[in-house]
C-alpha cells in the first residue's frame, strides 16, 4: 500500500532592481546562452543533478532521463519561457550547470530547476547561475524573481537566502510513495 509523504517547500521572491550584479564563472568554466539546439543538454544536465537529490522524490520527472526530457520541452513550450534567463555552464569536457526562466501572468520571473552536477558543487557556479538569470530577467523589463524550493534542501535555501530572497509562503506538496516494506520485495 503506498504512502502519502507531504513535501514542505518555500515560495520565495526577490524585487529585481537594475543595474543587476555581475555573475562572474571560476576559470575554466563558460556561459552558453538559450539555443533549441541544447534542449537535450539542459535536460541531461538537469537529470545528473537532480536524480539522486530529495527533489526527484518531490517531482518523479526529475528522477529519469526521459521525465527530464520532457519536463525540458514542456518549460520550452510554453509562450512564457524566458530565453533571457535560461543557462548553461560548460567547461571544455562537458556542461555542468543549468537554469531555466518562465513568466507568470504579473510578468514576474520563475527560476526554474537550477542545477549544479554534483562533482562542480561548492564552486560558485550555483550563485553564479542565479546572478545570470537574475540579470536575464532584469534586462526584459521584469521586476520581481520568484521560485519554490523544498524547505528541508539547506544549501538551495542558504543560496537564495544569501542573495536576497525571502520566503513569503508556505506549500506543501502531497507525493504517493512506495510503502518502504515493500519496496524491493516485489510486492
Ligand atoms: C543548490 C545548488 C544549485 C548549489 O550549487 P553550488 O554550485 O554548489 O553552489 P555555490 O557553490 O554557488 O554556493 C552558493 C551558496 O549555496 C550555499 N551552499 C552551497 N553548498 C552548500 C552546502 N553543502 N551546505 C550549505 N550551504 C551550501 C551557500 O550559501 C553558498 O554560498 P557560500 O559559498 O558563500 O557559503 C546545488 O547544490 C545543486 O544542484 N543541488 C541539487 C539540485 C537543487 O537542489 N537545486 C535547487 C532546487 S530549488
Amino acid at each position: 500500500m503506498p504512502i502519502i509523504k507531504y513535501f514542505k517547500r518555500h515560495r520565495m521572491e526577490l524585487p529585481l532592481r537594475p543595474p543587476h550584479a555581475t555573475a562572474d564563472l571560476p576559470a575554466g568554466f563558460r556561459w552558453v546562452a538559450w539555443d533549441d539546439a541544447l534542449m537535450a543538454l539542459h535536460a541531461e544536465v538537469k537529470y545528473q543533478s537532480f536524480h539522486q537529490h530529495e527533489d526527484a522524490l518531490v517531482f518523479a520527472s526529475l528522477a529519469t532521463r526521459a521525465g527530464c526530457r520532457d519536463l525540458m520541452a514542456a518549460i520550452r513550450w510554453r509562450p512564457n519561457f524566458c530565453p533571457a534567463a535560461t543557462w548553461l555552464v560548460t567547461r571544455p569536457d562537458g556542461a555542468v550547470g543549468t537554469i531555466q526562466g518562465l513568466l507568470d501572468k504579473n510578468g514576474y520571473g520563475g527560476i526554474q530547476n537550477l542545477g549544479v552536477v554534483p562533482a562542480c558543487r561548492g564552486l560558485g557556479l550555483g550563485r553564479a547561475l542565479l546572478m545570470k538569470a537574475l540579470a536575464g530577467f532584469a534586462s526584459v523589463g521584469v521586476p520581481r524573481a520568484f521560485l519554490e524550493v523544498t524547505a528541508t534542501n539547506d544549501p538551495a535555501v542558504r543560496m537564495y537566502r544569501s542573495v536576497g530572497f525571502r520566503a513569503y509562503k508556505t506549500l506543501y506538496r502531497a507525493v504517493e510513495l512506495p510503502h518502504p516494506d515493500t519496496v524491493g520485495a516485489g510486492l
